[in-house]
């Protein structure tokens, strides 16, 4: 209660840059930050001190030289979106499995969990004072990029003093060049690995993503729009894409790898297991060998940004394997049902019988 107190107490003074008229682009809406909203939450950590959370303008953060994160890498991220629906309002995405995940990535780093009731407040109060950079309804999001951070100073290794959780937004489009129903072509990486069994490839840290930098640029140079990633030990599993989860289908059965430490646990990839199950698809998480998935009838990728986007081609070891009855020129069947299901539940344009719509 305290920190709601202390949220609606910034909110009333601050100077409220988001109530400044706006005039935003949003036919041009692409995953960036030409749209970012003004206003950020912004709330500490220390010892005996507890959480203080407010609303501040999007700003630099003040961090010493020595601060944990800078130097060790005590940093974990989320991504979630607000939408405008159907039904006329604001809706986040099961934001408690946001928090959820954050608390066990701050869990697995060694830093102070925020609660999840502050997640929330904070992912709302964000929303809320930003509701003009929600795009209208068919747009686009409100991207919201919840960060924890070992903001506090410390020299030798250990976990940090103090903690500070971040939420910024912006408003944002498709996550791929194309759009958001183009294919993508994604090559399999066969040098670099992304994960390793006892790692941290299941914890949504920061660390986990620059490492996919170098094979991602050449990548993208060849053509391609992602890589996808093998696993460490037999170098023949599909583990992820840089960016998003990996689905095979075959006939009526969704396949996409386990959970077992090094996939990241995505909010997307359980809720598309779940609409596909109740759609009368077979729904199994295990091992798929690459060479399995360049046989399958469809492979399509996962994500908060990417949400769920049908993959046109995959090339491992010099073959390229095109999908689909139109040569991965147009999304695949499967993809396109599941994508639908999910965005017009998240949307509010069908009922949402799992209690997954949260109104902001
Ligand atoms: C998301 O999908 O929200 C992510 O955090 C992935 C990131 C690479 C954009």
């Amino acid at each position: 209660a305290s920190s709601s107190n202390t949220v609606q107490a910034a909110a009333a003074t601050a100077e409220r840059p988001s109530k400044q008229q706006v005039n935003l682009q949003w036919d041009q809406l692409g995953f960036g930050l030409n749209h970012v909203a003004p206003v950020m939450y912004h709330a500490e950590w220390a010892h005996g001190m507890g959480w203080k959370g407010e609303l501040r303008p999007y700003e630099p953060l003040r961090l010493l030289p020595s601060a944990q994160c800078l130097n060790y890498g005590q940093a974990v991220f989320e991504g979630l979106k607000a939408q405008r629906t159907a039904r006329g309002r604001i809706a986040l995405f099961r934001p408690d499995q946001n928090a959820a995940r954050m608390a066990a990535g701050a869990d697995r780093l060694c830093m102070a969990e925020p609660p999840a009731e502050l997640f929330l407040e904070a992912v709302e109060s964000v929303v809320r004072e930003n509701s003009q950079w929600v795009p209208p309804q068919g747009k686009g999001s409100l991207y919201l990029r919840p960060l924890l951070l070992g903001s506090g100073p410390i020299l030798g290794l250990g976990p940090a003093p103090a903690y500070t959780l971040v939420v910024f937004a912006a408003a944002v489009g498709a996550y791929f060049k194309g759009g958001q129903l183009t294919p993508i072509d994604l090559i399999v990486e066969e040098r670099f690995h992304r994960a390793a069994p006892g790692g941290m490839g299941g914890t949504k840290a920061a660390g986990n993503y620059s490492p996919v930098l170098k094979t991602q640029l050449k990548a993208k140079q060849d053509g391609f729009a992602d890589v996808v990633y093998l696993d460490a030990k037999h170098d023949k599993y599909l583990e992820e894409v840089s960016s998003c989860n990996m689905f095979m289908v075959k006939g009526k059965t969704l396949s996409t790898p386990p959970l077992e430490g090094t996939i990241l646990p995505g909010v997307t990839r359980k809720s598309v297991m779940q609409l596909a199950e109740v759609r009368g698809y077979t729904v199994e998480e295990r091992p798929i060998e690459v060479e399995e998935a360049m046989e399958a009838d469809e492979i399509f990728t996962s994500g908060t940004a990417v949400v769920v986007c049908s993959v046109g081609s995959l090339q491992y070891r010099g073959n390229r394997r095109k999908f689909g009855p139109t040569e991965g020129s147009e999304p695949g069947p499967v993809a396109l049902e599941i994508y639908n299901a999910l965005t017009r539940l998240q949307l509010e344009e069908e009922e949402d019988p799992f209690g997954w719509v949260h109104p902001v």
